[in-house]
């Protein structure tokens, strides 16, 4: 997970993100900080789904938890998504939202957002899975703070099927 984390952020955040911030990004340094802290003692409520391929291990995964601003419809969050780039567009991202979606409708949600950096070209995914614009926000995010857009979904029963 760390190597798609760290991967993917290289390959999407370049121009978006400071390039010293991208630079310094390496699977163990990851691990040392603050995403390894969460995978080996994840917050109560958060829990991750992964896109597994044979003979190469984890190629995406997404994170399902309760949403952290206590907004009072969309309560569940899709806290992360991300998929390598050789295996971007073959449903793997739209098979980890389903699992999302379920796990948090399970879990007593019936609405759900997701944060994404207002230039993250990847945003019209969440446009095409019918995500509504909520509002937009300077965020913290790799050491600075960038404008960022909630989308939301009022109902997750079109996301269970996916
Ligand atoms: C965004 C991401 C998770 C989507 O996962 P994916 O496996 O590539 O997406 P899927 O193959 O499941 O695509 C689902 C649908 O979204 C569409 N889609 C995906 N990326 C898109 C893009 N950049 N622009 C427009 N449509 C897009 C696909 O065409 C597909 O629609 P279709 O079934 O009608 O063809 C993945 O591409 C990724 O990790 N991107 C880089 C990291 C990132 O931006 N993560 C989100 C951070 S908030």
């Amino acid at each position: 997970m760390a190597r798609v984390h760290v991967e993917t952020w290289k390959t999407t955040y370049r121009g978006i993100v400071p390039d010293a911030r991208l630079d310094q990004m390496t699977v163990d340094r990851d691990l040392e900080g603050g995403f390894g802290r969460w995978l080996t003692d994840p917050p109560p409520g958060h829990r991750a789904f992964v896109g597994e391929a044979d003979e190469v291990g984890v190629v995406g995964f997404a994170v399902a938890h309760p949403e952290v601003g206590h907004d009072p419809v969309f309560t569940g969050e899709l806290g992360a998504i991300y998929v390598l780039r050789g295996w971007q567009g073959q449903g793997i991202g739209q098979s980890l939202v389903g699992s999302v979606a379920r796990h948090l409708r399970s879990t007593g949600h019936s609405a759900m957002l997701v944060w994404v950096l207002e230039g993250n070209p990847f945003r019209r995914f969440y446009e095409k899975l019918g995500g509504e614009i909520l509002r937009r926000e300077l965020r913290p995010t790799a050491g600075t703070k960038l404008p960022e857009l909630a989308y939301g979904w009022r109902e997750l029963k079109a996301l269970m099927e996916l």
